[in-house]
C-alpha cells in the first residue's frame, strides 16, 4: 500500500472512512501493526507509562521521545507517524519549534500538543515553519496535577463549549488533526460537527473521524487498571498481528467503540 499522508486522512474523513490509529514505541510492533493496515502510528508520551513504569507522562523527556520516534520511523512503511511533544518542551512558540524540528529529524510527520486555544500562537509558528501539528483536547494528562487526577472533561454545557471553541480555534491557528480524549460521546460528535479536519477519539465516542488506543491496553499488556474506553483485543485471537487487524477492523465498521467503552453527560 501506498504512504498515508495528511491529505489521504482528510480525504478519508470527508469520505466517512474511519481512521484506525494505535501507538507504539520501537520497530517491531510498528512493522506489525503497518503491515496490519494501520493508517496512522502515534508515539505517544504515554511511553511513560507502559515503557518507563511512571505513574503519568511528566518525566517524559525530549530525548526519550526522540529516541523512540527514531525507532518507530524504523519499523514504518505506510502509516503517517505522530509523535508527541513532551511535557514542558512547547512552552514558547520558539523552544517548540527546535523542539518539533528533533522529531521531525527523528522521523516523524507531524508532532501532537496538548492544550486548548492559548497554544494557537504556537500551533501557527510550527505550521508556517512545516510542521504539522495535531492538536489534543478533552482530558489532558500532562495537566493531571492542574485537573486533579484523570477524569473526564467536558460534561457541564460550558466546559464543552469552551472545548468546541478552542477546537476551532486551532483548527483556524492551523493544526491538521484534533485528538479528543476522555469527553462526553455528545460532544465529541458536536466537536467532529463544528470542524472540517479529522478528529482522533480515544474514550470520545463513536462519531469521531477515527479512533486510538495504547498499544499496551489493546493487547493486554498493561498490568494496571484500564479506562473505561479500553478493549482488549487479543482476547479470542492467536496472534498480536490478528488483534491488529480486528482492532483495525472494529474500527472500519464502527463496531469499536461500543456504548460500554463511551461516556455520557450526565
Ligand atoms: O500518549 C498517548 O498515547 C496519547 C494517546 C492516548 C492519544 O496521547
Ligand atoms: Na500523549
Amino acid at each position: 500500500r501506498g504512504l498515508v499522508t495528511i491529505s489521504k486522512l482528510q480525504e478519508m474523513r470527508q469520505a466517512g472512512e474511519k481512521i484506525a490509529v494505535l501507538t507504539a514505541y520501537d520497530a517491531s510492533f510498528t512493522a506489525l501493526m503497518d503491515q496490519a493496515g494501520i493508517d496512522v502510528i502515534l508515539i505517544g508520551d504515554s511511553l511513560g507509562n507502559v515503557v518507563q513504569g511512571e505513574s503519568s507522562t511528566i518525566p517524559v523527556t525530549l530525548e526519550h521521545m526522540v529516541y523512540h520516534t527514531s525507532c518507530v520511523a524504523k519499523g514504518q512503511e505506510s502509516a503517517f507517524l505522530i509523535a508527541d511533544m513532551p511535557f514542558g518542551s512547547y512552552s514558547t512558540p520558539e523552544q517548540a519549534m527546535l523542539n518539533a524540528a528533533e522529531l521531525m529529524r527523528a522521523g516523524a510527520h507531524m508532532v501532537k500538543l496538548e492544550g486548548g486555544a492559548w497554544l494557537a500562537q504556537t500551533v501557527k509558528f510550527l505550521v508556517e515553519r512545516s510542521v504539522p501539528v495535531s492538536a489534543h483536547l478533552g482530558l489532558l494528562p500532562q495537566s493531571v496535577h492542574t485537573i486533579g487526577g484523570f477524569k473526564v472533561q467536558g460534561k457541564s454545557t460550558e466546559s464543552a463549549q469552551m472545548l468546541i471553541n478552542d477546537a476551532k480555534a486551532l483548527q483556524e491557528a492551523g493544526a491538521q488533526l484534533l485528538v479528543l480524549e476522555a469527553i462526553p460521546s455528545e460532544l465529541g460528535k458536536k466537536v467532529t460537527d463544528a470542524i472540517q479536519i479529522p478528529t482522533i477519539g480515544i474514550g470520545a465516542g463513536p462519531d469521531c473521524s477515527g479512533q486510538v488506543l495504547v498499544m499496551h491496553d489493546m493487547l493486554g499488556a498493561f498490568p494496571g487498571r484500564s479506562p473505561k474506553f479500553v478493549k482488549n483485543f487479543l482476547s479470542g485471537q492467536s496472534s498480536i498481528e490478528a488483534a491488529f487487524k480486528s482492532y483495525i477492523q472494529e474500527v472500519k465498521t464502527g463496531k469499536f467503540p461500543g456504548p460500554e467503552h463511551c461516556f455520557k453527560s450526565t
